[in-house]
């Protein structure tokens, strides 16, 4: 084991984009307070080749994939079916908006649907893009002026979507003025109850503060345009409710007549097990976000489903830019319909969150700094504590030491490991990946995570 992943061609190109690239001048100082605070910095890698299960940086690293361009490869790297029909519809179209795969796409998308009761499409090009239209088509729709959205949710780094989103307190810094019409409410997770509540407590408590104190204490219900909410809280940890939580949203919903627009961006196209993460609890959204796996990895592709009375004739409800529903990614994603279909892909992708749950079951009696493991499918998290140590230093910690080891997986800002294996990944690959971790796992329990031994930089994921 070296710490060859961090070889000199990386470090070249890291130090060369450190004067150019956003946060780049943040490198040395976070590196420098990282090995201040006794813990190794994160460390970032830059793909080189990508194939499969695998990708290799620029040392010549070969890692498994658990990363997964920050889930989008539903089928694996360079998948050579997608490639090709990306090719070919750029040969053939080049970039033009009105060219003919738009219509077989919303045709599928509407088939594939929750309940086929999303007929009508609005192409985007990312997700971010998406929400943001999903929400001014519910704001017009039903011309009222307020969205709920749900804390430690993420649905981008938009203007909008930033305000949106619930994460982190210290997004709105500075977007005070444009903040006026979103209204926050607690989601139920582990991370975040509070002392004496057990979980399903506090999903009530969740539930009654969405349907009572909203409307008494913070804005009349018939103010109240929408309830976004993501069926699985993916950038916050991979967070997985309850299915009860969703029915009660979807029912509050029906009561104060409010809209529910589920963001399946990362959890949609069968990341949980089934097509769409809402499936668990079978409840049908009114609009519904889907962006990344839907395009196999390969292209930008996104939209957002909708009821056809919100979206068949809503003149005030425009959106989609210049690139939204390229040739190309209208090819891509479906050409990755087709194979997820033909391949039996999702019933795959739910024999591999089988076998990770199996290889993954007593990690918290196995290891003491291993808080909690849970999973809906492939959406898998890690959560890690250790008295007197800040959380997130120890997940990266560990993700570095799997790093090492030859797996990448995501860890960005809270105290978890977070991981996205392809569908169709190979189950000894899988299999493999996850003996690694375990293997990080108890090298950083041994040695704790103060590692002195790193040099002074670089950090993680700043300025790419
Ligand atoms: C649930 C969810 N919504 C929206 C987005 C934003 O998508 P994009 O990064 O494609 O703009 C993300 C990105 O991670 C996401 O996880």
């Amino acid at each position: 084991m070296t710490e060859s992943f961090m070889g000199p061609k990386t470090r070249a190109l890291l130090r060369r984009g450190q004067p150019y690239l956003k946060g780049g001048a943040r490198y040395d100082r976070v590196a420098a307070a990282s090995e201040q605070a006794g813990f190794r910095p994160p460390r970032q890698l830059i793909v080189d080749r990508a194939e499969g299960d695998f990708l290799w940086d620029l040392d010549g690293q070969r890692y498994i994939d658990f990363q997964n361009g920050w889930a989008t490869n539903p089928l694996g790297n360079c998948h050579p079916e997608i490639l090709e029909a990306v090719q070919a519809a750029q040969r053939r179209y080049g970039f033009h908006w009105e060219h003919p795969l738009r219509i077989p796409v919303a045709e599928h998308l509407a088939a594939l649907s929750p309940g086929q009761a999303l007929p009508r499409f609005s192409f985007e090009v990312s997700g971010t893009e998406a929400v943001e239209a999903a929400v001014h088509a519910a704001l017009c729709h039903s011309d009222r002026r307020y969205i709920i959205a749900f804390a430690s949710s993420f649905h981008g780094e938009g203007l909008g979507t930033k305000l949106v989103s619930a994460y982190d307190s210290n997004n709105y810094v500075g977007l005070e003025a444009w903040s006026g019409g979103v209204i926050r409410a607690p989601f139920p997770h582990s991370e975040a109850i509070p002392p004496n509540l057990t979980l399903a407590q506090y999903q009530d408590y969740c539930l009654w503060y969405l349907e009572e104190h909203i409307p008494r204490y913070v804005m009349a219900a018939n103010n109240i345009a929408a309830v976004i909410i993501e069926p699985a809280l993916a950038e916050g940890g991979n967070w997985v409710p309850d299915p009860t939580f969703l029915q009660g949203v979807r029912d509050i919903c029906d009561r104060r007549d409010w809209l529910m627009i589920a963001d399946e961006v990362l959890t949609g196209v069968g990341r949980t097990g089934p097509m769409w993460a809402v499936e668990h609890s079978g409840v049908i959204p009114d609009i519904m976000v889907v962006g990344k796996h839907l395009s196999g990895g390969i292209e930008p592709f996104a939209g957002f489903s909708a009821r056809d009375d919100i979206l068949g004739d809503n003149p005030r409800a425009t959106g989609g830019s210049t690139f939204a529903g390229t040739p190309a990614g209208c090819a891509a994603a479906l050409k990755t319909l087709e194979i997820i279909d033909r391949d039996n892909v999702l019933d795959h992708g739910q024999s591999l969150a089988d076998l990770a749950q199996e290889v993954m079951s007593d990690w918290t009696e196995r290891f003491q700094i291993v808080s909690e493991v849970r999973g809906l499918g492939l959406l898998i998290g890690v959560s890690f504590e250790v008295d007197g140590y800040d959380g997130v230093h120890v997940a990266r910690t560990v993700r570095d030491e799997m790093l090492k080891r030859g797996v990448w997986a995501l860890c960005d800002f809270q105290p978890q490991v977070r991981l996205y294996p392809a569908l169709n990944m190979a189950p000894d690959v899988l299999r493999s990946g996850l003996e690694a971790m375990a293997e990080a796992i108890a090298a950083v329990e041994q040695s704790g995570p103060q590692v002195g031994d790193y040099p002074a930089w670089p950090s993680g994921n700043v300025g790419f």
